[in-house]
């Protein structure tokens, strides 16, 4: 658990984008506020009393990225904020993606929104090793962050509809390109949690080792609430401050 530097920052919302009619990009100028890949952070939205949690997917120079898909009255109202609004936000929350050894080959697979988890830890794979992501989602249009992904790894992607790359869902996308590879790698996954059940289930399976992202309603987000909690073999665990990245073979999937 990376607790050091977790802050009540000042962030200043520079940029909001549409990037589909409902997934939305926005930076904030936030100097102070780092975070390794996986982690998260409380973003204020005036008139709510609850923040919303979004894992941060980039810092350039001052400003840090989230991209959100509208999903209720939060998120809707963050859509239309206006450019220079001040906000809180709480971070860097959580626990990271660990660190794996030079030999180990990374297989990120993203679903839905989930994929926006997995850009920052590309990147940080990239710098020693290559790394395959598979990128899943309904429709061409949703599966957003290519050109980002693509410089930094080679990517394989699916929709439902098969308007992109194969048509069927993640899961399968990777079992057949495992078949083909005939490599062992390491998998990190963040999407729907269907599909990390069923990622998990493949990897032990497998005997892969599998982490994953999980996302569970937050009130608190520092683990004093315990709303987010989920059953493991060691009992019950709070996504926020546990987590949100486990061990795939620590989850009983009772969620
Ligand atoms: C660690 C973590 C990281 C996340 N990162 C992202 C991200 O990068 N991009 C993105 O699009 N979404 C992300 N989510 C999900 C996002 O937080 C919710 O979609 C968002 O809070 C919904 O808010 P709302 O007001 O629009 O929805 P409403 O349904 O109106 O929200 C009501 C309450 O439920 C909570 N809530 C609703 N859905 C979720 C959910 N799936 N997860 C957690 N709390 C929820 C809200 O925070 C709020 O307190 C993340 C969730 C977690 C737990
Ligand atoms: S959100 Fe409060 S304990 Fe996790």
């Amino acid at each position: 658990m990376c607790t050091s530097g977790i802050k009540d920052h000042k962030v200043f919302v520079k940029e909001v984008k549409l990037l589909t009619p409902s997934i939305v990009s926005m930076w904030c100028k936030a100097p102070d506020l780092n975070f390794l890949p996986g982690q998260f952070l409380m973003l204020e939205v005036p008139g709510f009393s609850l923040r919303r949690p979004f894992v941060i997917v980039d810092k350039k120079d001052a400003d840090i990225r989230v991209i959100f898909k509208i999903r209720g009255k939060g998120t809707a109202f963050l859509s239309k904020i206006k450019e220079g609004t001040e906000l809180k936000a709480l971070g860097p929350l959580g626990n990271v993606f660990p660190e794996l050894s030079k030999t180990d080959a990374p297989l990120l697979v993203g679903g839905g929104i989930g994929i926006v988890t997995l850009l920052p830890l590309a990147k940080k794979l990239s710098e020693n090793c290559s790394v395959t992501v598979a990128l899943g989602a309904d429709t061409k249009e949703s599966l957003i962050l290519l050109d980002e992904f693509s410089s930094c790894s080679k990517v394989i992607t699916c929709t439902d509809d098969g308007t992109q790359g194969s048509q069927c869902n993640v899961v399968a996308l990777i079992k057949k390109h495992l078949e083909q590879s005939k490599t062992n790698p390491v998998i990190y996954a963040c999407g729907p949690t269907p599909m990390l059940k069923a990622l998990s289930e493949f990897s032990k399976e497998k005997g892969l080792l599998c982490y994953v992202s999980l996302e569970e309603r937050m009130g608190c987000g520092v683990g004093a609430c315990v709303c987010c909690v989920v059953r493991t073999q060691d009992g019950l665990k709070r996504v926020c401050k546990d987590g949100p990245v486990f061990d795939s073979k620590e989850l009983m999937w009772e969620f």
